[in-house]
């Protein structure tokens, strides 16, 4: 049997987690969930929950993983003594499934975008970025669909050749240039007229726009961001050796993660009236605004292409953590099957995943429970699959943390951090989440 992947340096590590943690989640699902909910006090329960909820939890994830060191089909059982825990983790294979699928609609969308501000970069077509109509482009079944096969197609080969590892040069490049580019847009949109508003809109909490349901979004947006619940990260730490700073690591990834959010909040906020929209636009905000404020910079189209560039990139190495979940436990650490696995399953999501990308276009008349395909699957992995996920991952370490104490060395820190931490996973999460659960339902 070939040798499982590993980790070659604790960089390499974080760079990986924080690659699967900072994708479509900060930049696109946080921008317009928060102009959906409320503006301020959406940041406001999103930092909450990120902090109390996520934070001991991809703790939880991190190390638990890096003490199992094998696939997450097979962690449950090892660390619990019960072999039919394990069926937690397929809980977890097939939320990433579902979240594959409803992903690389989004992942197609940048590169059909990316693809026509190459047309106009080269003058094929008219070389205005406000020629980008939303509407025209998502609901064009060749364009999307295309785009979708291509996203999918990408990840799968990254995926098939173990290649994660090689990702770690190009992640040193990329992440800091998304960083100085959010930065040149958030200057840019806060010179604009009526700016302040926006920055108000995104920092003002209004106690009034605090719900269940904003509650229930702003939880299910923590964990999303987080890549937390489906055992995604505890995949990612088993790949890691026993000296890397879990704990640390963590801290990193949530402030990083939370950075990024707020700057992409901050690229498009202040734009809104300049342009005349709505914050609650809904999905469709972020490709929306940015052609429209690039327009306004200086070589803007050439800026927005290379800003797709890394909005992809951010979006692949999410996509990648979701694929290699599923991948990890039907190779069972044999690396040889690897490249059929990755395979088969990139089909099943792409046969999954192209109904969703239709209902933005010539399905969107099928509309049921959450409203159209799209909503439905992400309604079902976000609010049904995630809180199911994360509320049995919790009980049942929680329940084996004895074992997770004296291996990890957790207990013997001065600031007897864990004991905090131990009644966070122990009783008040599992209590957070159930409750959140129930409350959505009713
Ligand atoms: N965190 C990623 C993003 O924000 C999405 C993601 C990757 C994810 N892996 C996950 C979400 C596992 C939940 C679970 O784009």
């Amino acid at each position: 049997m070939s040798q499982r992947s590993q980790w070659k340096s604790s960089t390499g590590f974080i760079l990986a987690s924080a690659g699967s943690a900072i994708g479509l989640g900060a930049l696109w699902k946080f921008p317009y969930m928060a102009g959906m909910f409320g503006g301020g006090a959406f940041l406001f329960m999103f930092l909450a929950f990120t902090i109390l909820v996520g934070l001991p939890l991809l703790i939880m994830e991190f190390a638990v993983g890096q003490l199992g060191r094998t696939y997450t089909t097979e962690l449950f059982g090892q660390l619990t003594g019960r072999k039919w825990l394990n069926g937690i983790a397929w809980i977890g294979n097939l939320a990433v499934f579902v979240l594959f699928s409803f992903y690389s609609v989004i992942g197609g969308w940048i590169i059909v975008y990316f693809g026509f501000v190459l047309a106009q970069l080269f003058h094929i077509v008219p070389t205005h970025l406000h020629d980008l109509q939303f509407q025209a482009i998502i609901s064009q079944p060749l364009y999307v669909v295309t785009g979708q096969a291509i996203f999918i197609a990408l990840t799968c080969g990254i995926v098939m050749r173990g290649m994660q590892q090689g990702l770690e040069k190009a992640s040193k490049l990329m992440m800091p240039l998304l960083l100085v580019f959010l930065i040149i847009i958030v200057v840019k949109t806060l010179s604009l007229d009526g700016a302040m508003d926006g920055v108000r809109f995104l920092f003002q909490p209004r106690v009034s726009e605090i719900n269940m349901e904003s509650m229930l979004f702003a939880l299910g947006q923590s964990f999303f961001a987080l890549s937390l619940g489906t055992t995604g990260m505890m995949t990612y730490a088993s790949y890691a050796s026993t000296d890397m700073p879990i704990k640390t690591s963590a801290l990193t990834i949530l402030i990083m993660n939370i950075a990024i959010a707020i700057l992409a909040g901050l690229a498009i906020f202040p734009a809104l009236e300049t342009f005349g929209y709505q914050a609650k636009e809904g999905p469709g905000l972020l490709f929306i605004i940015l052609p429209l404020v690039f327009e306004k910079i200086q070589f803007g189209t050439l800026f927005y292409a290379i800003f797709l560039v890394l909005f992809l990139f951010a979006a692949l190495t999410s996509s990648i953590s979701l694929l290699e979940l599923n991948v990890s436990n039907f190779t069972r650490n044999n690396n040889r099957k690897r490249p059929t696995m990755a395979l088969i399953i990139s089909l099943a999501v792409f046969i999954v995943g192209v109904p969703a990308t239709l209902s933005f276009g010539p399905l969107s008349h099928i509309q049921f429970g959450a409203g159209s395909i799209f909503d439905n699957m992400d309604f079902v992995f976000s609010n049904i699959l995630l809180p199911i996920g994360a509320l049995a991952s919790t009980l049942a370490i929680g329940y084996a943390m004895e074992k997770v104490r004296l291996k990890t060395g957790f207990g013997n820190d001065p600031l007897k951090l864990f004991a905090i931490w131990y009644i966070f996973i122990r009783y008040i999460l599992p209590v957070v989440i159930l409750l959140v659960f129930i409350l959505q339902l009713v």
